[in-house]
């Protein structure tokens, strides 16, 4: 059970509608993930992606990177709080999600900035030789201190990490799957990490918020 399901319903659509109306091809990316997939649940949704907008457009981010595109929802929350030269690599395993995923990116006057890289992230991400402004990374969790190795020499100073899923259900603070273990072991690698300084956030299923010094 994740944090977001301990909530009230009310209380979900209150926090949803309190928020900026999502564009409507989001909505229908999003309608379209829920009926054609059996992961609609894996979607970040419409409170995650403002949220990433106002850090991408507060840090004034111009270089971003996205780990587990799914269908594209938060690819495209991100390419669209981005300047028009603006720029977001995402990388995503599964071809069926990448094929949804870049048929929305088509359809969006914002799906130029993006750049979708189809492949294991943990054999696609040592290959790229620049650095980010942002990331935000939501794919498999059991490597998610792999990825934080991996990114935060990549990282700007000044730049924002962004990791969902930060808190599993409530799993991390008595952690003994392989996910939980895993997530709980980033999230104190940031904390003990003197060159980051880092915040939690119980939004949805927990996002830990990194910036590097
Ligand atoms: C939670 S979903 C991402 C949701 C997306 N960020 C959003 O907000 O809509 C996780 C995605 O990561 C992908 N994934 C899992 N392991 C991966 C890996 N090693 N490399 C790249 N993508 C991976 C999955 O196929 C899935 O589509």
């Amino acid at each position: 059970m994740t944090l977001d399901e301990l909530m009230n319903d009310d209380l979900r659509q209150y926090i949803i509608q309190a928020t900026s109306q999502e564009p409507p091809l989001l909505a229908n990316l999003r309608h379209e993930t829920q009926t054609q997939t059996p992961f609609g649940r894996m979607l970040s949704g419409p409170v995650e992606g403002k949220l990433l907008q106002f850090l991408i457009k507060l840090s004034r981010a111009k270089t971003c990177l996205e780990v587990g595109t799914f269908t594209g929802y938060a690819a495209l929350q991100i390419a669209s709080a981005l300047p028009v030269d603006g720029r977001l690599i995402t990388c995503e395993s599964r071809a069926h999600h990448a094929q949804i995923a870049q048929k929305y990116f088509d359809l969006s006057p914002h799906g130029h900035k993006i750049q979708l890289l189809i492949g294991d992230a943990t054999r696609t991400l040592p290959r790229l030789d620049q650095q980010f402004d942002f990331i935000f990374i939501d794919a498999d969790k059991i490597n998610y201190p792999t990825y934080y190795d991996l990114l935060l020499p990549k990282l700007s100073s000044g730049g924002l990490m962004v990791i969902d899923n930060a808190l599993w259900g409530g799993e991390v603070v008595n952690p003994v799957a392989k996910d939980s273990l895993a997530i709980h072991t980033l999230n104190q690698k940031a904390r003990h990490d003197s060159t980051v300084e880092c915040v939690m956030l119980s939004v949805r299923d927990g996002i830990l918020l990194i910036r590097k010094l």
